[in-house]
């Protein structure tokens, strides 16, 4: 896919998010919502979902699409942990050289994940999305990742101020 078909993938995707998501409050509705319309809309997205804070440290899988994914991540551990502890988006090229990634799968090569922050700055729940292909996340991605989780934030948590 090229990059100016990406960017116009995304720009549905949005589009299709903020119509189905508008006025929805209910966590597990829009996860399961953003899930399935970003899974169906990128080849190359072979697992996407959620993983959220249950309690301090603690990931638990949320709404997902894909095989099955792994059920607790702590903060210290995976990808998805570096990524709520940081409260920073984690782009990993290749997983076979990130020694702190978690194998949920063993056919994932990359992968991408954003946290997801409430009004006050604290990490309710990460995205995860893992591709079978190499490298397959780039700065448009981590721009529109980031620019859904601001928006799901905003009808379930009331936040980020500035997303
Ligand atoms: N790879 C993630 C774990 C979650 S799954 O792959 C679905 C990680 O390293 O945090």
């Amino acid at each position: 896919m090229s990059a100016s078909d990406k960017r116009a993938r995304y720009a549905e995707v949005l589009d299709r998010i903020e119509r189905l998501i508008e006025g929805e409050t209910d966590e597990v509705a829009v996860m399961a919502t953003v899930a399935c319309e970003l899974h169906h809309a990128f080849d190359r997205f072979h697992w996407t979902g959620f993983y959220r804070v249950v309690s301090p440290g603690l990931l638990k899988v949320g709404p997902y699409q894909g095989g099955h994914g792994c059920l607790t991540i702590p903060f210290e551990r995976g990808v998805c942990g570096a990524a709520a502890r940081e409260r920073r988006t984690q782009i990993v090229p290749d997983v076979r050289l990130a020694a702190h990634h978690i194998a949920c799968s063993s056919s994932t090569l990359s992968e991408i994940v954003v946290p997801i922050l409430d009004a006050q700055g604290e990490v309710r729940a990460v995205l995860d999305v893992d591709s079978n292909d190499l490298d397959a996340f780039d700065e448009t991605d981590r721009e529109r990742l980031e620019r859904i989780c601001a928006l799901m934030s905003r009808a379930i948590w009331g936040g980020p101020e500035n997303g």
